[in-house]
């Protein structure tokens, strides 16, 4: 049986087959570092294979889900470093949407560049009310004050965090979740997106109150987990691959 034990996420079975998954750096917003990634890499891997996890929920430890890529990873590397860890991002996250297995986004507080890529890999977000969503990459080199105190020592000619656009599959999924032009006025302007208007560009599914949010979250995994999981398979491959019908299995 597969143990789950990693330094930068958490993953913990609850009956009847919810697999809740933790970024687990809440001191740096749940940045996305190497090792995270890896583990990440490593723990989808084990959770599609693990009969246990009929549905998997995704959420941050600490005050937000997660505020993005490392921004001193991202400041190491130099250009060819960049543009592997942009396709190790990219791989990551297409992993996640080739999945058996059902994944859920849970966003509270922050959910920023990365972390958004990383949310819209899941199959749909649920927000908590206080969740502010975006893709910031362009203030990263943009002109002050749009441009975050993180980066500001920075020369905006040479964005040594690679603040040009966002890497990890974002003006793809994006565009494919809320429609070309919301995706553009996020994009260009890198705005925080608060919950309620998530909802209404169709980024979020459903937003909760703060203080009902993990409990709500919970009874929508806890559900999804009721099913039978040959069925939870052939729904979701019918969805992504586009599918009318397939083979049901024999059970
Ligand atoms: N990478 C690395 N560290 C990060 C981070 C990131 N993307 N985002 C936040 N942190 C760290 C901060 O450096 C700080 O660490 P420290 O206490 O050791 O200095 C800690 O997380 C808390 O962040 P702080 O900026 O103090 O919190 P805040 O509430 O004032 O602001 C944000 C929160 C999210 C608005 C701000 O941290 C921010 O703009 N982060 C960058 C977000 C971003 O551009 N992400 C896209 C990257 S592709």
């Amino acid at each position: 049986m597969t143990d789950y034990s990693y330094e930068t996420i958490e993953v913990q079975l609850v009956d009847p087959g919810v697999a809740v998954l933790t970024l687990n750096r809440p001191d740096k917003l749940n940045a996305v570092n190497l090792k995270m990634m890896m583990e990440l890499r490593e723990a989808f891997r084990a959770l599609d294979d693990d009969q246990r996890a009929k549905v998997i929920v995704l959420k941050g430890a600490g005050r937000a889900f997660c505020a993005g890529a490392d921004l001193h990873w991202s400041a190491e590397l130099g250009v060819e470093g960049r543009v592997e860890s942009n396709r190790l991002g990219q791989k990551t996250f297409n992993a996640m949407e080739q999945m058996e297995t059902p994944i859920i986004a849970a966003v509270h507080g922050y959910c920023l560049g990365g972390g958004l890529e990383f949310a819209l890999a899941a199959d749909f977000i649920l927000c908590s009310a206080n969740a502010q969503l975006g893709l910031p990459e362009i203030t990263l080199s943009a002109d002050p004050p749009v441009r975050p105190k993180i980066t500001e020592d920075g020369d905006p000619d040479q964005p040594e965090f690679g603040g040009q656009a966002p890497g990890w599959g974002g003006p793809k999924r994006l565009p494919e979740r809320v429609g070309k032009a919301h995706a553009m006025q996020m994009i260009l302007t890198g705005e925080r997106v608060p919950a309620e208007r998530a909802l209404r560009i169709g980024l979020a599914n459903e937003v909760y109150e703060d203080d009902a949010f993990e409990e709500s979250v919970m009874a929508m995994a806890d559900r999804i987990a009721h099913m039978n999981r040959y069925n939870l398979r052939l729904n979701k491959e019918l969805l992504q691959a586009g599918y009318d019908m397939l083979e049901p299995h024999p059970r």
